[in-house]
């Protein structure tokens, strides 16, 4: 906020979400990198994972020691797709698709340059408050022989101590004991798996040969969201209890997983990426990413095609929107909706967010009500939605009938099976999944819905009578969600 003499008052100046893309990479080329072009959310010749989840998995050769043709400075802003987060899709801050703003130093510079890098942009580009940005960093793995990371966190207070905000400190090791003591306040936090970065998880998940290291996160702080206690006594960086919101995280990949515990890397690299929509939403100080200029005109339209407000239907109207404007992209990129894999998500996406609609109300497609104005939030930075938008319709709008046709009469069976007073078998869902292309979480959420009960043992039971299918037309792997996503 600024005293505006002009005006005779104060003036709070936000960026929007473009804005905030866009300060970002000329950041990053004045600090002499190179903005490199985004990844497909498909990623090419990489059978371990369905979808682009981060920024720094097109870079992977490259982090593990290969030149990159541009240099050891490279940022981009990379769309990713989790589809693991599916399911907490309608909380205040998780999309499936959204952006990361990257940037990597392939064995340039490190620690003290990364971390003051980061402040500055979130600072004195985006002026996000010092006093609400608290941080999280590495505990040490004496386990593994890998250091505790007090030189992050020595960089961390000096940086704070010159905002003139308090830097304490306090060990918190695990989320779970972090649930039980909170963070007392304290700026900087220690974590252990929380702090370790691989595409993998933590340092015991990670498989040979992939690239790991410690990280340091940045959390903004919403004093105004009241601790949600399901989540945990109290409230630190990595509590989901809402009060903190993860928007950036420094990896400083420098280790390679080995037999007997881990290698250093060729170089010492970093791999920054931050959520872009949670950096927007920080900056105009909404706990909720919904209400940020990529989102919101999605929202308002999901608003008008449903007649149902967001204030009285927040969390449909939030995997409405996250879902189309995911299925658009992927759209866009190519995929197309099926029975596996990547196909399949997409198919989950959309008929889910369909699902969800005619339960608030939409009585008619709306799919082609919705491709236009995903295209027009996107149009000046990534044109090719709306170049795309004739292809991206008739895509969508031909899993939209055929899911209308297949809606009504697989709920009716559903309802049926109910009505006949049976519990609901995995032979049941099956049937559904195999006859009407119902995507088996949409069917176990409407059960949930209506109150229905599920056979103890109905996912073996589908899973079973998947692989017998699948072994009698001896087609490839049908259920994409087993594969490990991002
Ligand atoms: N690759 C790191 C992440 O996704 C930056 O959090």
């Amino acid at each position: 906020m600024f005293r505006e003499p002009a005006l005779g008052c104060d003036i709070i100046v936000v960026m929007d979400t473009h804005e905030i893309r866009a300060a970002y990479l000329d950041l990053m080329t004045a600090r002499e990198h190179v903005v490199i072009d985004r990844a497909p959310l498909v990623p090419f010749g990489d059978p371990t994972t369905l979808f682009t989840g981060s920024g720094m998995q097109p870079l992977l050769p490259y982090l593990l020691g290969a030149e990159h043709p541009a240099g050891v400075r490279l940022a981009d802003s990379q769309p990713c797709v989790r589809s693991q987060d599916i399911e907490e899709v309608g909380d205040n801050r998780h999309t499936t698709f959204f952006e990361m703003l990257g940037n990597w130093s392939l064995g340039d510079y490190f620690k003290r340059e990364q971390i003051a890098l980061f402040w500055h942009f979130l600072t004195e580009v985006v002026r996000l408050d010092p006093d609400r940005i608290y941080v999280s960093v590495f505990a040490g793995d004496p386990d593994h022989g890998i250091p505790r990371d007090d030189e992050s966190a020595d960089i961390w207070t000096a940086l704070f101590d010159a905002a003139g905000v308090s830097a304490d400190r306090i060990d918190l090791n695990t989320e779970e004991h972090g649930n039980n003591v909170g963070n007392q306040g304290a700026r900087i936090a220690f974590y252990g798996a929380e702090n370790w970065w691989s595409r993998s998880g933590g340092p015991n998940t990670m498989p040979l040969g992939d690239p790991g290291g410690p990280d340091t996160e940045v959390f903004y702080y919403f004093p105004q969201v009241e601790h949600d206690t399901s989540y945990g006594k109290y409230s630190h960086q990595n509590s989901d209890g809402g009060q903190y919101m993860e928007i950036g995280n420094s990896v400083f990949m420098q280790y390679r997983r080995t037999e007997d515990g881990f290698s250093d890397l060729p170089r010492r690299n970093v791999d920054y990426g931050g959520g872009l929509e949670r950096i927007a939403a920080a900056s105009i100080d909404s706990p909720d990413v919904f209400k940020i200029s990529v989102l919101w005109p999605i929202v308002e339209k999901v608003q008008e095609i449903t007649g149902a407000t967001y204030a009285e239907h927040t969390h449909a109207i939030r995997i409405i929107a996250d879902h189309i404007r995911g299925a658009v992209f992927l759209a866009v990129d190519g995929v197309v909706p099926g029975n596996k894999e990547q196909g399949y998500v997409m198919r989950r996406l959309i008929r889910r967010a369909i699902r969800v609609a005619t339960e608030l109300g939409a009585r008619k497609d709306f799919l082609g009500d919705l491709v236009p104005v995903v295209a027009e939030i996107y149009q000046g930075h990534y044109p090719e939605v709306a170049e795309r938008t004739e292809s991206v319709l008739a895509v969508l709008a031909k899993e939209e009938k055929a899911f209308r046709r297949t809606l009504d009469k697989g709920l009716r069976q559903l309802r049926a099976i109910g009505d006949t007073g049976s519990e609901v078998t995995g032979s049941d869902l099956f049937t559904l999944y195999d006859t009407y292309g119902f995507p088996i979480e949409l069917s176990v959420e409407e059960l949930r819905n209506i109150g229905m009960t599920l056979s103890p043992l109905w996912r073996e039971d589908f899973d079973r009578q998947l692989d017998e299918q699948r072994r009698r037309s001896q087609q490839g792997a049908r259920l994409g969600a087993r594969r490990r996503v991002s």
